[in-house]
């Protein structure tokens, strides 16, 4: 169904992002034929460019991006031709005027503004779209992580979005909740009797969620040494799906109704002791640097992996830890939640000595499906032994070719056009996470502390293993 006629402004529409995801992303939108006719993408930037200079720059990417097979001539002319380009100071007043005239040519076009650039340029973008006349009080307002370093930080860019947007106009990314399997998790939730009746730490014993990467920091050290795993995954993806998995039935879904309860589990987080916590940096490999050299500093204490237990207080959840792990250069790129429930509570059948609960496995990403493991008979005659099994789902082979799964940013582009708020995060979202966060970052400077070495390929410094075992549990393989 395509949506409204739009001008999307991209500010930073010749960086690494926009030609990585947001372009492909519209491309895409287009090819489902998403996009209306007359819809304009305006690409602004502080470069000189022509606008057959910016078009052949976006076909590039599109090309890189997307691949030659992936493409079809005829999509990428249309999308080419309803590509504009404005030159703009983020900082001074050069090339508004412009801006402002163009998108005044479309009065009745809904207008979104995607900030794709650096977080220091907000709140200079943001009150020049307000000074020259371009915001409107229905217009859009689009910006992504870091969303501040902490939460001082984070308060002062809400503070400076909110002096021209209403908070229902800003639109803060987390490009994990617009992954297909993320929003399953919901439907999964919400759309079964089943499993809400036991969704709690009466029958769940524990949930891991797992986000494992094999890529390392090179190419991005300067950023990501200032960041570390906690505020680079830990304080936005992760918590994301933490808040989906733990949250309490909203009573709609719909954007403030699905936030409020998120914004619950976080303000329930109990403060994190170091103990809770395990941190770790790839060391070399045969082949390539470790962390220290990809980031160009022999001491930095910068964590490249953190594995943490999080206890979330509240009726629903005491008692339940959730085990958190996220790394780079693990031995694959693999990110699941697994609900493990409770064994039952007595066992009729004598042989069996360790009977391990059901567990429910959502896969995000690769391989995206659900895997329910179950306990069965395993077949003969040696007497009544068990076994556990998975019933298993993919979405590819469930659904076919409607099971693949659309990029993030599809979603979550034409949801800012649509004005759905409900996967975008809130400002008080983002400030009651960084508010969890900060502690336990000042903690562990405060302290000292180093991260350990890990080897790459592996799951993780051995030590993260303690923090489930001391609890009687065990981390699930990476795959
Ligand atoms: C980004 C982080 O937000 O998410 C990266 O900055 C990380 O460090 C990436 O690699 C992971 O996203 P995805 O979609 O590849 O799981």
């Amino acid at each position: 169904i395509p949506v409204q006629p739009f001008d999307l402004v991209i500010f930073g529409a010749t960086g690494d992002l926009a030609r990585r995801k947001i372009l492909p992303s519209l491309y895409r939108r287009l090819a489902v034929h998403q996009i209306p006719a007359g819809a304009r993408i305006i690409g602004a930037a502080r470069a000189k460019m022509s606008r057959a200079e910016f078009r052949k720059e976006v076909s590039d990417a599109l090309l890189e991006f997307i691949g030659e097979a992936g493409l079809d001539k005829a999509l990428v002319e249309e999308f080419i031709n309803g590509l504009d380009y404005v030159t703009v100071d983020a900082t001074g007043d050069n090339g508004w005027g412009t801006l402002a005239k163009k998108l005044d040519e479309k009065p009745d076009h809904i207008r979104a503004f995607y900030l794709s650039v650096a977080p220091a340029l907000f709140g200079d973008i943001s009150d020049r779209l307000a000074k020259h006349g371009i915001a409107t009080p229905a217009s859009r307002i689009v910006v992504e992580k870091p969303l501040g370093k902490d939460l001082a930080s984070a308060k002062a860019l809400n503070a400076q979005l909110s002096r021209n947007f209403d908070e229902h106009q800003i639109y803060r990314i987390d490009h994990y909740l617009g992954k297909e399997t993320v929003q399953n998790l919901m439907a999964i939730r919400f759309g079964n009797a089943l499993f809400e009746p036991l969704w709690n730490s009466n029958y769940v014993d524990h949930v891991q969620i797992t986000v494992a990467e094999s890529i390392g920091v090179a190419g991005r050290g300067a950023y990501y040494d200032k960041s570390g795993a906690m505020r680079d995954m830990v304080q936005n993806h992760m918590m994301q799906l933490l808040c989906l998995t733990a949250m309490e039935p909203p009573s709609k879904f719909d954007p403030d109704a699905v936030r409020d309860e998120k914004l619950k589990v976080i303000r329930a987080l109990e403060p994190l002791t170091i103990g809770d916590t395990v941190r770790g940096q790839y060391r070399p490999s045969s082949k390539e640097g470790g962390y220290l050299d990809h980031v160009g500093d022999p001491n930095s204490h910068t964590e490249s992996f953190v594995a943490l237990k999080v206890h979330i207080s509240n009726w629903r959840w005491a008692g339940t830890p959730f085990y958190l792990r996220t790394g780079k250069k693990l031995g694959s790129r693999f990110s699941e939640i697994a609900v493990v429930f409770k064994a039952p509570p007595h066992t009729i059948f004598p042989q069996v000595e360790h009977h391990r609960g059901n567990a429910l496995i959502i896969r995000l990403q690769p391989n995206e499906g659900i895997t329910l493991r179950v306990t069965i008979k395993e077949p003969g005659q040696g007497g009544m032994r068990l076994t556990e099994v998975p019933l298993d789902m993919t979405f590819a082979e469930a659904l076919g070719a409607d099971g693949l799964m659309p990029e993030a940013y599809e979603r979550l582009i034409m949801d800012v056009i649509r004005g759905d708020q409900t996967l975008f995060m809130r400002g008080d979202e983002v400030e009651a996470a960084w508010a969890w966060t900060d502690p336990i970052i000042r903690a562990w400077d405060d302290a000292g502390t180093k991260p350990l070495p890990y080897d790459q390929g592996s799951a993780g410094p051995i030590q993260s293993y303690k923090l489930t075992s001391s609890d009687g549990h065990l981390w699930r393989e990476i795959e």
